[in-house]
Formats: structure tokens, C-alpha cells, sequence
């Protein structure tokens, strides 16, 4: 792929490493490659960020018809940049694109593009303990049509931003609101891609669960509001009894990396790691027998983040005394020190870019 390049005449002035939280900053440069019937996927650029024009009408601005995708480069002690298992996530932006009906882009391509553009912006990565350059691919419809139709003309784009704690608490446990009337997906739905709309449908209860002290939502299933399937932006897992429990992707839970690949070094530590339905009463009454031992979310954005409190038909369940917990803080320290290239990866996760 022959990705052309335009200069930035004007760098921005890069921020201190301190506070950098999640998703304000942006880098100097985006990579942007077309799409139309006719070519393909065409015309590759990294050109100098700034804004895109987009005609009132544009689809994806009417229906949603865009997805995306959430990485991280990190930068080693010894000045590495490694990336994480990216060939995941190329991997599901072609599935969420197969959902959409947006056309699939080439594997290679798009790890070239990612690899091109983490260089370009090196100076970026931050080195502060917990921050990274957080990498946002994304693609939009862009036929100018109000028709409800899957758009023939596309834009690929990647944006790049340093970034810190998701939670602005940091590795604090988080209070979680346990949301039994507003439903994010369903089976058949979108739930498994990582499509825009998904998010749109969990801000109102995202909302309330603000207004009720929490920072994110656990949704119940669509169907029964039962069995919990994932927090806004982290999938979830919760240590009863001894045996760490993640909800089975029934077909409305994002497929996240980041909880493969906790299970993966769970099992590696020897802990027995069930995958399957869990319902909401299962884990109220672990906790009233005393056997809820622990709860972590899992995300690229939000890394590893304690649970400690759930809000439940407005009972407070404190979980572990709202501290983080053995297993939580195990499995932070060792996919973090895979990430950032501190420990041995047995597993072939790290890709490193030259
Ligand atoms: C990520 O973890 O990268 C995500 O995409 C979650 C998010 C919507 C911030």
C-alpha cells in the first residue's frame, strides 16, 4: 500500500503526563483512506488532524452507519513501541463491518496503516506509568442520501490520542448501577460489533446511572433481564466461591480482547474460569451467602478495573470492601506488564513496530 504524506506546518504543544485521562487529546496527524464501488478501498493518506467536511446529509450522520475500533500502542523501558494483539482487532472491525454492510478492508492494509502512523506519532506516547497512545480506527458512511440503504462510499479513518485512566478514580474500584429497565442489545442485534449505535443506545441508562453515584451500567439481558452481560465499556467477571465466572458471549456481548485474554492468563495461574450464563440472582446471593469474592471489568480503554460496589434495585452489594482483590490486581499487573513489554510474553501478544 503506497500511503501518501502531507506535512503539519503547526505542531500541537504536547500536554503533561499527569492527568491525562481518557479521549480529550488528539495527535497532529490522521490517516484517511476512501472508499467507492468502483475502486475499492482507495487513495491511502496521513495527512495533518484536523476537521472533515461532511455534507448535512451524509448517512452515517442519519443513521449510524459506522463502527470503530480501540488499541494501544505502549511505549517499553527499554523505548520499544509495542502494540497488543492488533490482529484482533482488525480481525472484529471486518466482522463489525460484515454487520454494517460496510465493505471489508484488507488485513495487511490496515496493520500497515496503524504501523505508518504509531511511528509518525512517537513522540506522542506517553511514559508515565498507566498512560499510552490510545489508537481509534473508525469508518463512516458518507453517500450524501437520506434513503435507508447501506452507503456506497466510505471513509477508513485512525485517529490517535495519549491517554491515562479511563476512570477518572484511576485503579480505584468503581461503583457500578445494575440496569434493569433500559436494554443496549439483544441477540440478532448489534451487541456483538462494535458499531456506533450500540453506544448511543446505552447513554440514557449511562445517565441514570450517574445521577445514582455509579460510573457505568452492568446491563441484564434483553430478553429476561436476568443474566448480566457486560459494563458500557468493559466486559465483566466476577469471583465466586473460588471460580472466576465471565458471562458466555450469547450474542449481544462485545467479544473483547482484553477478556480472551484475561481468561488465557487466569487459566495459565492455575484458576478455574467458567464462561456461561450468570444471572443477577446468582450473584446477589453469592454475596448474601458471603462467596462474591470479587469483580473486575476488562477493556482496552479500561484495562483492568476493580468492581467494588453494585447498585441493585437500590441496595448497595460492597464487594471485597471495595478494594481491589487478588485476582484483579494479579491479572493488572501481568497483562500490563505484557503490554508495556516488562514481562515475558509467553503468549505471542506484543507486536512490535519498527
Ligand atoms: C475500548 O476499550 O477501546 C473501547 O472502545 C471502549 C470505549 C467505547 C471507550
Amino acid at each position: 500500500m503506497n500511503i501518501s504524506y502531507t506535512e503539519s506546518k503547526q505542531l500541537k504543544t504536547k500536554l503533561s503526563e499527569e492527568n491525562l485521562g481518557f479521549g480529550k487529546n488528539t495527535t497532529d496527524y490522521m490517516f484517511i483512506m476512501d472508499y467507492n464501488d468502483k475502486q475499492g478501498w482507495y487513495d491511502p493518506k496521513i495527512v495533518p488532524y484536523s476537521p472533515i467536511p461532511l455534507d448535512p446529509s451524509t448517512c452515517v450522520l442519519h443513521y449510524g452507519q459506522g463502527v470503530f475500533e480501540g488499541l494501544k500502542a505502549y511505549k517499553s523501558k527499554d523505548g520499544r513501541i509495542l502494540l497488543f494483539r492488533p490482529d484482533e482487532n482488525i480481525k472484529r472491525l471486518n466482522r463489525s463491518c460484515d454487520r454494517t454492510c460496510i465493505p471489508a478492508l484488507d488485513e495487511a492494509d490496515v496493520l500497515e496503516a496503524i504501523k505508518k502512523i504509531v511511528i509518525l506519532e512517537k513522540d506522542w506516547i506517553p511514559t508515565a506509568e498507566g498512560t499510552s497512545l490510545y489508537i481509534r480506527p473508525f469508518i463512516i458512511a458518507t453517500d450524501p442520501f437520506l434513503g435507508v440503504h447501506p452507503s456506497h462510499t466510505y471513509m477508513f479513518m485512525i485517529i490517535l490520542g495519549p491517554v491515562g485512566n479511563y476512570y477518572p478514580t484511576g485503579l480505584n474500584p468503581v461503583k457500578i448501577f445494575v440496569e434493569d429497565e433500559y436494554v443496549r442489545a439483544v441477540a440478532g442485534g448489534m451487541g456483538t460489533s462494535k458499531t456506533m449505535g450500540n453506544y448511543a443506545a446505552s447513554l440514557k441508562a449511562q445517565d441514570k446511572a450517574e445521577k445514582a453515584g455509579c460510573i457505568q451500567v452492568l446491563w441484564l439481558d434483553g430478553v429476561h433481564r436476568k443474566y448480566v452481560e457486560e459494563v458500557g465499556s468493559m466486559n465483566v467477571f466476577f469471583k465466586i466461591d473460588g471460580k472466576v465466572i465471565t458471562p458466555a458471549l450469547s450474542g449481544s456481548i462485545l467479544p473483547g480482547i482484553t477478556r480472551v485474554s484475561s481468561m488465557a492468563i487466569l487459566r495459565n495461574r492455575g484458576y478455574e474460569v467458567e464462561e456461561r450464563p450468570l444471572s443477577i440472582d446468582e450473584i446477589i446471593n453469592a454475596y448474601e451467602k458471603g462467596l462474591l469474592e470479587e469483580s473486575f471489568g476488562t477493556g482496552t480503554a479500561a484495562v483492568i478495573s476493580p468492581i467494588g460496589e453494585l447498585l441493585y434495585q437500590g441496595k448497595n452489594y460492597v464487594i471485597n470492601n471495595s478494594e481491589i482483590g487478588t485476582i484483579t490486581s494479579m491479572l493488572y499487573d501481568t497483562l500490563t506488564g505484557i503490554q508495556f513489554g516488562r514481562l515475558e510474553d509467553k503468549f505471542g501478544w506484543t507486536y512490535e513496530v519498527k
